[in-house]
């Protein structure tokens, strides 16, 4: 059996995909989903699944003894970054590495970094004219949406697009996407 932990900041539809893809497995499993906001969406879709949740702080996170044995509570062979928001600590990367993998709303390394997550994303995509966007699994490092490319999906884009139509397009190939990739990270 391969465990894995979902960190996760929001509306969680990723997080629940994922529940729903393994839900019936037998050699992955989601032991748990942490997250960093008591009041996100995510909570209320996993309880379903009857996957615990570990609401944390920043506190928490920056301490490293506290946090290692509270994430090794739930033996994570894989951890998923699925609309998480916070940096990842060094020490985090450290104790898991290539074990972290966090997907991005648009094709990386354009479009990444501090600030660039969710509608900002595709708000910039369509200011800036592109042709195509797309999703990107990776590996994390210490920096925001730097890490070595796993996976990458496109879409073409054209000047009717909205960073709303935008969000459609990709919400679509994250659901089509993620939970398969990581299957594949798995076996
Ligand atoms: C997803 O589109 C994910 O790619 C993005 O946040 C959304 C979370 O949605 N992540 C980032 O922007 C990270 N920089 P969800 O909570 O409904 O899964």
């Amino acid at each position: 059996m391969k465990n894995i932990v979902i960190f996760a900041s929001g509306s969680g539809s990723n997080a629940e995909n994922i529940g729903e893809y393994f839900k019936d497995s037998n050699s992955v499993k989601i032991t748990a989903v942490f997250t960093n906001n008591a009041n996100a969406g995510v909570i209320k879709k996993m309880k379903r699944f009857g996957i615990p949740c570990v609401v944390f702080t920043k506190d928490d996170i920056i301490s490293k003894e506290y946090f290692l044995i509270k994430l090794y509570q739930y033996r994570p062979d894989l951890i998923v970054l699925a609309g998480f928001l916070w940096l990842i600590p060094n020490y985090l990367v450290n104790a898991y590495p290539n074990k972290i993998i966090n997907i991005h709303p648009a094709l990386l390394p354009k479009f990444g970094g501090k600030g660039m997550y969710g509608m900002h994303v595709h708000e910039a995509v369509k200011a800036a004219n592109e042709t195509e966007t797309g999703i990107t699994i990776h590996y994390v490092n210490s920096k925001f949406d730097d890490g070595k490319i796993i996976f990458r999906a496109n879409t073409p884009l054209t000047e009717n697009d909205t960073p709303l139509t935008i969000a459609q397009k990709i919400h679509a190939l994250e659901m089509e996407n993620f939970p398969v990739e990581i299957d594949k990270i798995l076996n």
